[in-house]
């Protein structure tokens, strides 16, 4: 356990190795670095940059939402989505599956941040979403339905307002180009938003004599962060390979035997190749496996076999404190001892 939490705390402590995606003022992905080049535009991007200043910290956090859930997402792949600018900044020029995948987790993060600013009614230019019901429920907070229907209430989720500031913030540079990475990027976009758009669900109170569901209000929620990147990762792990098609303003799957991607699917264009990520190598910002720590036991991407690329690994004892021997003393307290323990982890050659 402990072996799986030293990359993580070293992430929070070290402001020197890793650096934010939203912070570092060099990055790829820094909206300030972002919005540098926009503001010789006309586009709704610059028009962010310059007269909305809340909106972009939204932005900003939306982006730091995305590389927090991005590297959760790829702890134990050889790939592990570092942030380090040497690393991020080759993926970002490529356009392989790790690119889809940063590029619509990006997306989905700004439409998630801007969202959640809006409903807890940031200053914003936007409403929560109030729904068709609207008129209806003016008069009376909470409208009397039959049993089993409901009405909406309160404040729900405005995902299309989210939606918007995302596409604002990252489409619009791109409105007139054409080209196959460009159709690519807009392609992910849309596929991160969708994922969380598709899965809002309705969520509902009872009201009523007790037990019964007389009164029933619903509101509109998101699903959470983590559900956003597990679907991205499956996503990620289903990505279609995509080549130009004949107009040049599209793509077509590479293989007539494929079936075109959907528009929540992942898509690149730029094969790479399993082990990429297993060597230093700067020109494809892969820092290399060693020095990693995966799992002893286990034969998937996070077992010690393909996380260290065959290299081997070596397996280390460590003593960590634990609570033991607990027990309870009347009234109401529970004593524990400390004890050691000693525990096992793997590291990769
Ligand atoms: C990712 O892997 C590199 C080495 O390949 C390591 O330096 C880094 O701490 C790891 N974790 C994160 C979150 O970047
Ligand atoms: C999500 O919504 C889009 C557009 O409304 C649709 O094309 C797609 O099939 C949906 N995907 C899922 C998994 O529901
Ligand atoms: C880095 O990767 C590129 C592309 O796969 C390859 O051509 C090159 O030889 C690699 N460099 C090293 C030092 O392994
Ligand atoms: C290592 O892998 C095994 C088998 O997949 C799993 O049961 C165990 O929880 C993993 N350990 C850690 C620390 O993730
Ligand atoms: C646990 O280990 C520490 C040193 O790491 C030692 O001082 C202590 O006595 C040990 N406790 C027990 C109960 O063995």
């Amino acid at each position: 356990m402990r072996a799986v939490l030293v990359p993580v705390c070293l992430l929070l402590v070290s402001p020197i190795s890793t650096t934010s995606w939203a912070s570092s003022s060099e990055l790829v992905l820094n909206p300030k670095q972002m919005c540098k080049r926009a503001r010789r535009s006309r586009s709704k991007m610059a028009d962010i940059c310059i007269n909305k200043p809340g909106l972009l910290q939204h932005i900003a956090g939306g982006i730091g939402l995305a590389q927090a859930e991005c590297q959760y997402q790829f702890r134990y792949r050889r790939w592990n989505c570092t942030s380090a600018k040497k690393s991020i900044k080759k993926v970002m020029l490529r356009d392989t599956r790790e690119t889809g995948f940063v590029n619509a987790i990006i997306a989905a993060g700004i439409t998630y941040q801007v969202t959640r600013a809006c409903t807890k009614g940031e200053p914003l230019d936007c409403s929560c979403n109030k729904n068709k019901n609207r008129k209806k429920n003016k008069k009376k907070k909470y409208i009397n339905v039959p049993e089993g229907d409901w009405a909406w209430s309160g404040c729900g989720e405005n995902i299309e307002y989210g939606i918007k500031r995302s596409k604002d913030f990252l489409d619009t540079p791109y409105k007139k180009r054409s080209d196959m990475k460009t159709l690519v990027k807009l392609h992910n976009y849309v596929a991160g938003r969708l994922a969380i758009k598709n899965y809002t669900r309705r969520e509902c109170k009872c009201h009523g004599l007790s037990g019964t569901c007389t009164l029933k209000t619903c509101m509109r929620k998101m699903p959470n962060f983590r559900e956003v990147g597990n679907r991205l990762k499956q996503r990620f792990d289903g990505a279609a390979k995509v080549i130009p098609g004949n107009d040049g303003q599209s793509f077509i799957p590479e293989g007539d035997t494929i079936k075109p991607p959907g528009k929540s699917d992942l898509v690149y264009s730029e094969d790479s190749i399993p082990t990429d990520f297993c060597h230093l190598n700067t020109t494809l910002g892969s820092f290399g496996t060693q020095g990693r720590s995966c799992n002893g036991t286990s034969q998937g991407e996070d077992g010690c076999g393909i996380l260290c690329c065959a290299r081997g690994f070596q397996t280390y004892e460590k003593v960590v404190q634990k609570n033991c021997q607990c027990k309870f003393h009347y009234c109401c307290d529970v004593k524990c001892e400390i004890c050691n323990e000693t525990v096992k982890y793997s590291i990769c050659n």
